[in-house]
């Protein structure tokens, strides 16, 4: 499974790719808002863009098809790595295909059914985003639906991948990894949550004392060579 961090904070993004842990970013509008401030919103995006080699998603704000096409021609230009998002309306999904056909990817947003899903697949989106979170915070098994959209997806042999989003704790991760999601786009916090375990920092702990204990030092290179 792929992961893409779900953050538009360049520190954290770098941070993400340094380590070796993300494939692709993705943003939306309420991301973007929180770390802008004063920046001229289009070279941050270009810098969000070449901080990490592999797709980022940029949500366009229009609701009408052509002022999405519009806005979208215009954000693909920031990078060959970056793939549009439009909401999974009506005029989404036109706008869709109608990028698609220019060559542009497209990342359909706010997927909250299995038909939802079916149908932005026939769009030809390249990325479709179920947001799991916020449907368990109606009571409904978010989980649930990426099952559904696997099968269905598998079905028809779609190649529309999977994007879980609105990901909220480590057990979403997994779950969309053993469901067999595509990618999981994580917030930065779960990210650094699902890298840290207490047995390896006691673990760790515990052999560096049994180290000291005993007086020993770390063999030199000439040492270890002979
Ligand atoms: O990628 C979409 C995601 O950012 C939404 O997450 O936690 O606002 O539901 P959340």
């Amino acid at each position: 499974m792929k992961i893409f961090i779900d953050t538009a904070d360049l520190n954290e993004i770098r941070r993400a790719a340094r380590a070796g842990l993300i494939d692709g970013v993705t943003t939306n509008p309420s991301l973007m808002a929180k770390v802008v401030g004063e920046a001229n919103v289009a070279d941050y995006m270009k810098e969000v863009s070449d901080a990490v080699d592999g797709p980022v998603s940029l949500e366009v704000l229009a609701q009408d098809t052509q002022g999405m096409v519009s806005q979208g021609r215009d954000l693909a230009k920031i990078g060959d790595n970056v793939v549009i998002k439009v909401p999974l309306t009506e005029d989404g999904l036109v706008a869709c295909k109608q990028l698609r056909a220019s060559g542009i990817g497209v990342n359909v947003t706010l997927c909250f059914s299995p038909s939802q899903a079916l149908l932005a697949a026939k769009a030809g989106a390249t990325f479709i985003s179920p947001f799991v979170g916020r449907l368990d915070d109606i009571s409904h098994q978010g989980m649930e639906l990426i099952a559904q959209i696997r099968e269905i997806y598998d079905n028809y042999g779609f190649d529309t991948e999977i994007l879980v989003a609105s990901i909220r704790h480590p057990l979403h991760f997994v779950d969309a990894a053993m469901i067999g999601a595509d990618i999981a786009t994580v917030p930065p916090a779960v990210l650094w949550r699902l890298l840290s375990h207490p047995l390896t920092d006691r673990g760790v702990e515990a052999f560096l004392k049994d180290w000291e204990k005993a007086e020993l030092r770390v063999p030199t290179m000439q040492e270890t060579r002979s």
